[in-house]
């Protein structure tokens, strides 16, 4: 089946049309940049603009950067404070005339990163994390998806959210060279792993295809590997994300 999926993020709203028996994307991804301010309305244009660019009709899967229960928005770190409360589902489905299906974006690109991702084996506690504007976690056991686990939302010991100190736009803001951003990640991921005891965790988000410069500064007793869907995890994991909602 064909969805288009979207993956809003604090940055960037990309979207590209997926194939979700394959989990190929059939189109190329756009990206516009996030509106400032990301309110609902704004937002939303943006969504209907990217259908509009692909003339697509049909279910939209979308990933969106915050806490989502039952389709509403239940936190705002990256994506403006008028969000909270917002059915988000009804809005886009309103805007686009299409059936629209959101969940938060880190789940939804680790779905499909499970799926079409190398990882290799899916048993036990595997941690995905998506560094980028911020830091998104989905947490999976066996396979099965605990949503909304927010692990870039923990606190750090200066009193910060972790992905105030650690997520990519720190880095860039900072201009930290990659030993100082793999000696924090480190640091981070060490206290993660004390936490869930993963089997394994995934780098997803910007800094994955990165990977290769930081990797020597982790030290974790765990395998840590890059995600391989890269910048497309989210897009995809958005239009899988609709199909499990449609075959349910
Ligand atoms: C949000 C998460 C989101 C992550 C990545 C965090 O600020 O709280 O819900 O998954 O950013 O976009």
């Amino acid at each position: 089946m064909q969805i288009l999926g979207i993956d809003i993020g604090g940055t960037g709203i990309k979207g590209g049309v997926v194939d979700t028996d394959t989990g190929q994307l059939l189109t190329e991804r756009v990206k516009v940049l996030t509106p400032v301010p990301s309110t609902p309305k704004s937002v939303a244009k943006v969504v209907n603009d990217i259908a509009a660019k692909f003339d697509f009709k049909g279910p939209i899967g979308l990933g969106f950067p915050a806490i989502i229960r039952k389709g509403i928005v239940c936190s705002a770190s990256n994506i403006d404070h008028s969000w909270i409360g917002t059915n988000s589902e009804t809005l886009f489905t309103e805007e686009t005339g299409q059936p629209c299906f959101v969940a938060n974006d880190a789940d939804v690109a680790g779905f499909a990163e499970m799926a079409y991702g190398e990882v290799p084996s899916s048993e036990g506690v595997v941690l995905f994390l998506t560094i980028g504007t911020g830091i998104g976690s989905a947490l999976f056991i066996d396979g099965k998806l605990v949503p909304n686990s927010e692990m870039g939302h923990l606190y750090w010991t200066n009193g910060e959210i972790a992905e105030k100190y650690i997520s990519n736009k720190v880095r860039k803001a900072e201009g930290m060279s990659w030993e100082l951003f793999g000696k924090r990640l480190n640091r981070y991921l060490l206290h993660i792993e004390k936490l869930f005891s993963p089997e394994l965790i995934i780098i997803g988000g910007g800094i994955s295809k990165d990977f290769g410069e930081f990797k020597s500064q982790l030290t974790l007793p765990v395998k840590v590997i890059p995600a391989i869907l890269q910048n497309s995890a989210g897009v995809i994991g958005a239009a899988m994300y609709a199909r499990s909602r449609m075959d349910s």
